[in-house]
């Protein structure tokens, strides 16, 4: 393998050490970090997610609170739970577990979180001040793939950024915030032609298809930094929307599946967490 290895796992390790530090002194000022998480139905993806939050929390001493609802609730019953974390003093930052049964009106969920509480910067608010460029709560998985790229000092200014997948979560987000670092971005997705030719004058590539194993090598260019942000399940096994092996020896940068971005948006929601405590 030619490429550098982008290690979640290891930039997990060097954030936990100071937010473990600043967690303790927003406690030594009276700020107690409390991170309410609302959970409706039993979707399993979710409960692990959940769970990797919650060891995350403790690691790092933020409190939190899982607020778990059944799948048959009504949007206004939703709605009460979260307009009451809003107007709770004790609660820092408000996550409202994606995606909701199929009844519930997700845009509507998520514009009634408080701005200010909200840690995944997924209220309109927050997305509208990204587009902007106006300092705003940065969805997770998007601040952790820049924090990725950053850290390798992989060059962004003038660079072409190709992004596959233009969701609300990681697509759009992503392609927004390479914007703001000066890169010239391509959004590519299920209706793009030509996408190999696309993803080949890619210098970074961000996949966030959701199909295990969907670029190959011959999509890609010679040195260019692959950020993998899928996470398919094959046979039991988790893989992530980059032939890894294929890819590797091609590419100058590569963030592995497990292991990679996963380990970073978890890292980032607890970023995002401290920085809502501070503002409260
Ligand atoms: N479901 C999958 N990814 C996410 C995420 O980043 N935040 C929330 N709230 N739900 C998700």
């Amino acid at each position: 393998m030619s490429a550098i290895l982008l290690s979640g796992k290891e930039m997990e390790k060097e954030l936990l050490t100071s937010q473990i530090e600043r967690c303790q002194a927003l406690k030594e000022k009276g700020i107690h970090p409390l991170l309410a998480v609302i959970v409706v139905g039993e979707d399993p993806a979710s409960a692990i997610y959940v769970r990797n939050k919650g060891r995350m929390c403790d690691a790092i001493g933020i409190l939190q609170r899982t607020i778990e609802l059944p799948e048959s609730i009504s949007q206004e019953e939703l709605e009460a739970h979260i307009e009451a974390l809003n107007t709770d003093p004790a609660v820092t930052g408000i996550l409202v577990q994606l995606p909701l049964p199929d009844h519930l009106d997700e845009n509507r969920a998520l514009a009634c979180v408080l701005a200010e509480k909200d840690v995944d910067g997924f209220h309109v608010v927050n997305t509208g001040k990204l587009m902007r460029g106006e300092k705003s709560a940065l969805p997770c998985t998007p601040r952790g793939i820049l924090h990725m790229l950053k850290k390798a000092n992989v060059p962004l200014e003038g660079k072409h950024a190709v992004v596959i997948g233009r969701s609300n979560i990681v697509g759009k987000p992503v392609a927004m915030m390479l914007l703001q670092e000066n890169c010239t971005v391509t959004i590519c997705h299920s209706r793009t032609q030509n996408l190999k030719e696309m993803t080949r004058q890619a210098d970074i590539l961000v996949a966030a298809v959701g199909k295990p194993h969907f670029v190959t090598a011959d999509m890609v260019k010679e040195g260019a930094a692959v950020i993998d942000v899928g996470v398919n399940r094959v046979d039991g096994k988790v893989v992530g929307d980059v032939d890894f092996d294929h890819v590797a020896p091609i590419a100058g940068w590569i963030s592995p599946v497990p292991g990679g971005v996963g380990r970073m948006t978890v890292s980032m929601l607890m970023e995002n967490t401290l920085e809502a405590a501070c503002r409260a």
